[in-house]
């Protein structure tokens, strides 16, 4: 009889060994190196508590496990609880027997009581998750930066070098916030968190202007680029770090992979290099990102405050009425007035109503699509009701970095 529950200090062993199991493909090394992180994660990682390790048991022994990963999330300012999943499997020997649904349904339920507003995974097996609510979502921008003869000189005045770990780490993580704080979905690292993965410091490279770091990159051997960082203003030193990265590519690196960094192709088309758009894969695949929102109402409790700002500047700011959004997680209704907007149960008759899937939702909270697109009865949208959804639901720029996923 399968025992579904929070993992106890004494489950480890055999949960890392599930884990290990169901993800190394029979390579012993990559059994180890996996193990490894199980443990590593699950006493040092300062988001995470025991609880948060979901586990099947039998007689004994863990069969089957689901890892909730807790992490702040940036969304335009304001802060969300995000529970992503990692570690989802069963041992080879029980598979097929509704030991991982089981432990999923329990995961889902304990993500909700944990307050997370949303979660967050990476798959190949979308269908597995669909069915349990989470949802596709195709966005964020990434560039292959073609590598071909010399790389011009850059225009930046500074200079580059490798990140001193402990000297620059107060100026990398003040560029990180600066940088991703108005972006939505970027995890909000605290100083624990940039301690615990203090490794990734060593790959990490600084641009330096009058004695102050200016920006920084993070690559992994000179072939992806996973992530760049810069103060307002220094695009030309964020633009010379990539030229460093292309100017340390060894011989049969032919491309490398730029993440986000729309605002730089400008300045890399100068360094004399041909950057190509990597859209959906031509053979159709999808993204492994699915999301799925947990908890609705308290998720837009806490983007209120910036709304209330955004309409308060907005041309729209004394509008009053209600904007219903009718959507696959349920119905929520805000109400402005006052240049403020507040939610409120069931209004009577709202001004505006729009209508989205689950996956809309998802693409409205990030900034993905335009509110206007989901209203109901177009004749609702005047100018002003334009202006409001654009003050509720601002476009947004998308960011999850490599680095950050489990
Ligand atoms: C995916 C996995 C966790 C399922 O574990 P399990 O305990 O066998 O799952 P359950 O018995 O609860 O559910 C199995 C059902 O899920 C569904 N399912 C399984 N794999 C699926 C897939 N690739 N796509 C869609 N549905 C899938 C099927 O309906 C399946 O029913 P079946 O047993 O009649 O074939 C397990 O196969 C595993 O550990 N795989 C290796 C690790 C892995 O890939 N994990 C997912 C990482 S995102």
């Amino acid at each position: 009889m399968l025992e579904v529950r929070a993992a106890t200090e004494a489950d480890l062993e055999s949960a890392a060994e599930c884990i290990g199991e169901a993800f190394a493909s029979g390579d012993d090394a990559q059994y180890d190196t996996i193990r490894q992180e199980v443990l590593h994660a699950a006493h040092d990682d300062p988001f995470l508590s025991l609880d948060d390790l979901r586990v099947g048991v039998i007689d004994g022994v863990v069969v089957s496990t689901v890892a909730v990963m807790p992490r702040p999330i940036h969304v335009d300012g304001s802060i969300l609880s995000m529970g992503g999943l990692a570690g989802v499997c069963t041992r080879e020997s029980h598979r097929h027997h509704g030991y991982n649904t089981a432990v999923l349904r329990d995961t889902i339920q304990y993500i909700e009581d944990s307050g997370h507003d949303i979660s967050l995974l990476y798959t190949g097996i979308h269908g597995y998750y669909e069915r349990l609510g989470w949802r596709s979502f195709e966005h964020g921008v990434a560039h292959d930066i073609i590598v071909s003869g010399d790389v011009a000189a850059p225009a930046f005045r500074g200079s580059v070098r490798p990140m001193h770990a402990t000297d620059d780490l107060a100026a990398v993580r003040e560029i990180y916030d600066v940088t991703n704080r108005d972006k939505a979905g970027p995890v909000a690292r605290n100083a624990a968190y940039w301690t615990y993965h203090s490794d990734r410091l060593a790959s990490y490279h600084v641009a330096v202007a009058d004695r102050r770091v200016v920006a920084y990159l993070h690559d992994t051997d000179g072939k992806r680029i996973e992530e760049i960082g810069y103060l307002p203003g220094a695009e030309d030193a964020a633009v010379a770090l990539v030229a460093d990265v292309l100017q340390r590519a060894t011989a049969g690196i032919e491309r490398v992979y730029l993440r986000d960094g729309e605002a730089l192709l400008a300045g890399i088309a100068e360094l004399g290099c041909d950057v190509e758009q990597l859209g959906a894969d031509s053979d159709g695949r999808r993204g492994p990102t699915m999301y799925c929102i947990m908890r609705p109402a308290p998720l837009l409790d806490k983007l209120l405050p910036r709304m209330s700002e955004r309409l308060a500047a907005s041309p729209a700011g004394d509008w009053s009425g209600v904007v219903r959004v009718q959507s696959g997680v349920g119905n929520v209704d805000l109400k402005c007035a006052d240049a403020s907007v507040t939610r409120v149960p069931d209004a009577d008759a709202p001004s505006i109503t729009l209508h989205a899937t689950h996956t809309q939702t998802i693409e409205l909270v990030f900034g993905q699509i335009d509110a206007a697109s989901l209203v109901t009865n177009a004749a609702d949208l005047t100018e002003d009701a334009a202006a409001v959804l654009q003050a509720l639901c601002p476009r947004l720029a998308y960011r999850y970095y490599g680095p950050d996923m489990f």
